[in-house]
């Protein structure tokens, strides 16, 4: 098991290179197997989640070639509609296949998921959508069997929460089901317009309303097509809270600063500067960060989940007291107590935690329990005194390609002892 050693308060100063969005990068290649043709994937991020999501592909009769970031998909011999456990449990977003094996192979064998501990994750919504589109889905020992006795029907499906998952699975379910499939209240981020961009392009018809439904418009064939994944605006604000808080200056190099629209208000609260040209973010700060007010958790475009723990590790060095509620996962705060360790002054009751900025706080051993709280350690680790010590890296490298190689070339006393899983 490897541990990041990270010699913290260094300014970082320098460019940083964003890559794909994992969390398009996944449900695309999903939905490759719905598609006759060769799909050539550009700007995929190397994680460990992809290669999770490849080897699923292979597994089910799928031609892979991988070329740093572009990866070749051929599933025109796809003859399994099984995945694999052990598969199944490295990550959530295996999920997403079950849609897009349904759409497919009209039957589906998996089981329940694995992925981040953010409380209880349940796939109801996933599985209550596919039953009304008529899929008979029998659920034993944890294992999910699907099949399709008929034809899947079209429907107009109101989800009680906009589920960036259970929409996605909604979407590869539908792309291939006569008439028109409506998803009420469908999940709105950036990773959703992606694959729906994708799908398009590959020739399907599926289009938002005005009101933030997804409509879906049967085809009889999708192709195969070319596609560069979006950026991680996730990574790009861990890279901008790792900037603020050591007081230095960076440039993210392939960024879109229109999803970025619920993080920029924050970092200007906290003082941060910002300035985009096209492509480009710089951002620099002078003095110490000011607490941000409110940090209220919300579905896209409000403020991410995903992006939760590392502004906390960032608050937990600014001047006053900052306000976070956690609206979307029920057990997000597992850094809380981590970064305490590191001597930072953070409260949690329910769904909000207090945090109380300190001007330093002293670098010692800690843990990572999921992906972001992991990058919340970095984050931390950064800003404090002396030597942080994280262990429990699977998670961090499931969602950061090259995290300390890049920070490194921007200052940071960073380095990995032992070899990655
Ligand atoms: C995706 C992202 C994850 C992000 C989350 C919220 C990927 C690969 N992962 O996860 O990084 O944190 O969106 O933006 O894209 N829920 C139910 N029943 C369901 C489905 C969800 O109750 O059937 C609940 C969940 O427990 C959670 C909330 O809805 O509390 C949000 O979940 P969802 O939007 O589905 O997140 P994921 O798709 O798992």
């Amino acid at each position: 098991m490897s541990k990041l050693l990270i010699c913290g308060a260094h300014r970082l100063e320098g460019r940083v290179p964003i890559y794909g969005a994992k969390n398009s990068a996944l449900p695309i290649l999903a939905s490759t197997i719905l598609c006759s043709g060769e799909c050539v994937i550009h700007n995929c991020p190397i994680l460990s989640d992809v290669d999770v999501s490849l080897k699923i592909l292979e597994y089910l009769g799928a031609k892979i070639q991988k070329q740093n970031h572009d990866i070749i998909i051929n599933a025109k011999n796809i003859d399994r509609y099984d995945i694999p456990e052990f598969l199944m449990r490295q990550m959530r977003s295996s999920i997403i296949f079950l849609g897009a094996i349904i759409s497919r192979m009209k039957k589906a064998k998996v089981s329940f998921p694995g992925g981040c501990e953010l409380g209880p994750r349940p796939i109801d919504l996933h599985l209550k959508a596919l039953k009304q589109m008529g899929v008979t889905i029998e659920e034993h020992h944890g294992c999910i069997e699907c099949h399709v006795e008929k034809k899947l029907k079209s429907q107009e499906i109101s989800l009680s929460f906009p589920s960036v998952g259970a929409t996605e699975n909604i979407i590869l379910s539908s792309v291939f089901v006569q008439g028109k499939t409506k998803i009420i209240n469908a999940a709105r981020e950036p990773e959703i317009t992606d694959l729906i961009n994708f799908l398009n392009k590959c020739g399907a018809k599926i289009f938002t309303t005005k009101e933030g439904s997804v409509v879906v418009e049967g085809v009889s064939k999708l192709t195969g097509t070319e596609h560069r994944i979006i950026p991680d605006r996730i990574a790009a604000t861990t890279y901008m809270a790792a900037a603020a808080v050591t007081r230095g200056d960076i440039l993210l190099e392939g960024i879109c600063s229109r999803h970025l629209s619920a993080i920029f208000p924050v970092f200007e609260e906290m003082g941060v500067k910002t300035c985009v040209v096209k492509k480009q973010l710089r951002l620099w700060i002078e003095n110490r960060p000011k607490c941000v007010k409110f940090v209220r958790t919300m579905p896209y475009p409000g403020f991410p989940t995903d992006a939760q723990a590392v502004i906390m590790a960032l608050s937990a060095f600014c001047k006053g007291t900052s306000v976070f509620v956690e609206n979307i996962f029920e057990s997000r705060y597992k850094h809380v107590d981590e970064l305490v360790r590191l001597g930072a002054n953070v409260k949690v009751e329910g769904k909000t935690a207090i945090v109380r900025g300190r001007r330093s706080l002293q670098g010692t051993t800690v843990k990572s329990y999921d992906l972001r709280g992991a990058a919340a350690m970095v984050v931390a680790g950064l800003g404090a005194q002396g030597e942080t010590c994280i262990s429990n890296l699977n998670h961090l490298d499931r969602g950061y390609e090259d995290i300390e190689k890049n920070l490194k070339t921007i200052g940071a006393l960073i380095k990995r002892v032992g070899k990655k899983n």
